[in-house]
């Protein structure tokens, strides 16, 4: 029995004494997607991979990161070495990306970490104003022009519409105004010298 004690108190230290594994690359909290991530891909990608989809891809969103472009997935979630934009970024191969550019060290680093731990790509959080519940909108609020569907009004009645039937738009000028302005004297007007 003391046999059994004193080898359970061997086994508890021997366990207490195994070193701690090794830190793995930091976890990847939201505010490192957010604030290491997102913008790199931002910055040096979204001008050719959102909608102008060059090779086939887009970078913003996980799911057509893991769809990838014309030559396939463009992440392997926890392989930054076999994900083809850590490639892409690390430029050590045929493909070469930002196009025409090169990220910073730092920056390479954050995106392979990134991938390591999963890439993760947590949902945008939408932070809208909070709308008042106790908000009523009032029938006349409704009624607001602006708000209200596009129809086609009847003109107003014109005492002149029996005369000449004028465009829809016209009937509602009254007839006291002048049909034209008359033109001014050509006199007036300044002549182009025309040359001789
Ligand atoms: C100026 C435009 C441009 C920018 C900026 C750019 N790319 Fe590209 N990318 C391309 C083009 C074009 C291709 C198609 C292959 C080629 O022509 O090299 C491509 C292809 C790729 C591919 C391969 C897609 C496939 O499946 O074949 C990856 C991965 C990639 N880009 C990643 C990135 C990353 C990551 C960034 C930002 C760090 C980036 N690119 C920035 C133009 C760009």
């Amino acid at each position: 029995m003391k046999f059994a004690i004193v080898s359970a108190l061997g086994l508890v230290s021997a366990l207490a004494q195994t070193p701690a594994p090794a830190p793995a690359s930091p976890a990847p909290s939201p505010d490192f997607f957010e604030n290491k991530v997102r913008p790199v891909l931002a910055e040096n990608c979204y001008d050719c991979h959102t909608s102008a989809e060059m090779g086939g891809l887009r970078v913003d969103s996980r799911e057509r990161l893991l769809q990838g472009g014309k030559s396939g997935p463009a992440v392997m979630p926890g392989d930054p070495d076999k994900s083809l934009l850590i490639q892409a970024v690390r430029q050590s191969g045929d493909l070469k990306m930002p196009k025409g550019g090169k990220l910073k060290p730092a920056e390479v680093q954050a995106l392979a970490d990134w991938v390591k731990a999963g890439a993760p790509w947590p949902e945008t959080k939408v932070t809208a104003a909070p709308s008042s519940p106790n908000k009523v909108i009032t029938p006349e609020q409704r009624a607001f022009w602006s708000f209200r569907p596009v129809s086609n009004p009847a003109p107003p009645p014109n005492a002149d519409a029996a005369a000449a039937p004028a465009p829809a738009a016209d009937q509602a000028v009254p007839a006291a105004v002048p049909a034209a302005t008359p033109a001014a004297p050509s006199t007036t007007l300044p002549q182009p010298s025309t040359p001789k």
